[in-house]
């Protein structure tokens, strides 16, 4: 069956893909956002995901005020780079997984998870920016590292979903997937934020205190989170801060208890806090033998393996 093994937090500030595009990784400014994910890389090339879920926001690019789908699912088989104002970022052209995203599709929906089927959507910063900072720089003639799953929340127009029905919807993925037979490794990431306001007389709002605390109930005590109303976001991490809630769909998806295995944050890029946090599930392997009653020898290997993950916790502070 396939099995969700991780889920990634990430921001996506459109700047960091203007930086990377435009050979800037190096500038002492970029070079500290940067260096925040090289680790995460690590992990990525380390974990191997035959897909990735990545749950993030249309910036005004696929969609318009013409046409807002709450929850869009990108089922098609590829999906291009979409030109947001200064022609489409010089990265590959993501390779769908239409077997597994009808499969979702199927499964959400007969769950009353009512998404909209996308079988043709062009994808923008909000996705390929955290594709890039976990997989890495790859030519526009290259080929990501797996295929991707988009799902397109909207935060964008009034009312966006609730963080409550966000982490729902998670819990409806995680049945999706581990309702697939195939053998899949799959890693779901949640994108957008951390605070940041972009225009109005708040712009460049950053609340480190608020972001931090989110980070740590995110990892440790998410059902804390649901509860926030959209107003509290707004006021407290900035309009555009309201972004945050599609973190709880990543978070639904994973088990209760998870390992922080990393975790970055560091303020500003462009006008806005980058946060990003990696938190694995504890029965990692696609070929899993979770039904087994796990024996004292089982027990005590799986302590020492959490206690490893958690030493391995970074925390770089701003
Ligand atoms: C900016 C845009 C975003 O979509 C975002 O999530 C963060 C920052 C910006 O324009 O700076
Ligand atoms: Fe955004």
């Amino acid at each position: 069956m396939a099995r969700i093994v991780a889920g990634i937090g990430s921001s996506h500030v459109p700047a960091i893909g203007a930086a990377l595009d435009n050979g800037k990784t190096e500038e002492p400014y970029w070079k500290r956002v940067f260096s925040g994910f090289e680790k995460s890389q690590e992990w990525m090339r380390e974990t191997k995901p035959d897909v990735a879920i990545v749950v993030y926001n249309d910036h005004a690019s696929a969609f318009s005020v013409e046409m807002i789908p709450t929850f869009a699912l990108g089922c098609a088989a590829e999906f291009p780079p979409a030109d947001e104002g200064w022609g489409p970022r010089p990265v590959p052209v993501a390779q769908g997984y239409p077997a597994l995203a009808s499969h979702i599709a199927q499964s959400c929906i007969l769950d009353e998870f009512d998404l909209t089927i996308c079988n043709k959507m062009e994808i923008d910063h909000g996705m390929t920016v955290p594709m890039n900072l976990l997989f890495g720089k790859i030519a526009k003639d290259g080929h990501w590292p797996c295929p991707v799953i988009p799902l397109a929340v909207n935060v964008v127009m009034y009312p966006p979903p609730t963080g409550h029905r966000c982490f729902m919807l998670g819990k409806a993925i995680r049945k999706a997937v581990e309702s697939y037979p195939e053998d899949l490794k799959v890693v779901i990431f949640g994108t957008g934020g951390l605070s940041h306001q972009i225009s109005g007389p708040r712009a460049g709002l950053i609340n480190s205190k608020w972001d931090k605390a989110f980070l740590d109930n995110l990892s440790k005590n998410p059902r804390k989170l649901v509860k926030i109303p959209h107003l509290d976001y707004m006021r407290e991490a900035g309009a555009e801060g309201i972004e945050m809630v599609m973190w709880l769909i990543m978070r639904g998806a994973l088990d209760d208890k998870v390992d922080e295995v990393y975790r970055f944050y560091t303020v500003p890029a462009s006008n806005t806090a980058v946060g990003h946090i990696i938190l694995e599930n504890r029965v990692k392997s696609g070929r899993t033998t979770a039904k087994r009653k796990p024996t004292a020898k089982h027990k005590s290997t799986a302590k020492h393996k959490r206690a490893a993950a958690r030493a391995k916790v970074e925390r770089v502070r701003s």
